[in-house]
């Protein structure tokens, strides 16, 4: 299976899924290559010093977001890319590139959705007063947020949490069903029936 990672910033999802790859726990998969649209992002370097293709595209020298998305759809082409993994990706991808790579882009998103999505979602959660909180591995659909839902993992939410420390144990969590969910894309055992995620034969 090759994989794309789409990444604008920090990398620590990407980290979880080359650290992954590399015990052994993903098998029969490998990232080919890392895109950001942000030249000095964190993850570029992680994805350099793994010697994997790192590669900066720039919005502004494409015209309109088709151009952008055609640009790197020609990308995704080259490398031959089966799997797409968004991790901190900032930017709303296209109807058309989501209707191209149907149920082959997945997201994480910090909170249980269908609660808080969009930015800030541990804030949003600490802002509502939720007791549980946690993340959400997700299909992309044309909606923000809203894809059928792959694996999610809850996390306590505690009185003296500030959105830092929400926002770090959450994190932990994400590092661990993101290559879970990984693995299963690239096992064949997920199934999607409409917004139903079915996982088969799956063992912890
Ligand atoms: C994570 O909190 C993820 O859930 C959200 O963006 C953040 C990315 O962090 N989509 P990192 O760049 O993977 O460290």
């Amino acid at each position: 299976c090759n994989i794309a990672v789409l990444v604008s910033g920090r990398g620590s999802n990407l980290q979880s899924i080359i650290d992954n790859i590399e015990s052994g726990y993903i098998r029969n998969a490998s990232i080919n290559v890392v895109v950001s649209d942000v030249h000095d992002a964190y993850a570029l370097e992680r994805a350099r010093d793994r010697a994997i293709d790192a590669i900066f595209i720039n919005p502004s020298e494409h015209g309109s977001k088709k151009d952008y998305e055609k640009y790197l759809i020609g990308i995704l082409e080259e490398y031959s890319i089966d799997l797409i993994l968004l991790a901190g990706y900032m930017r709303l991808l296209g109807n058309s590139f989501i209707r191209r790579y149907k149920n082959r882009i997945m997201n994480i998103h910090p909170s249980l959705l269908p609660s808080f999505k969009g930015l800030d979602a541990q804030k949003q959660a600490l802002e509502y007063g939720v007791k549980v909180s946690g993340c959400t591995v997700h299909f992309v659909d044309e909606g923000m947020d809203s894809g059928p839902i792959i694996l999610q993992q809850s996390v306590r939410v505690l009185e003296n949490d500030t959105v830092e420390s929400l926002s770090e144990r959450i994190l932990e969590q994400e590092h661990v069903i993101y290559p879970e969910a990984v693995k299963l894309f690239v096992e064949g055992k997920l199934k999607v029936q409409g917004r139903i995620v079915l996982t088969r034969n799956y063992e912890r």
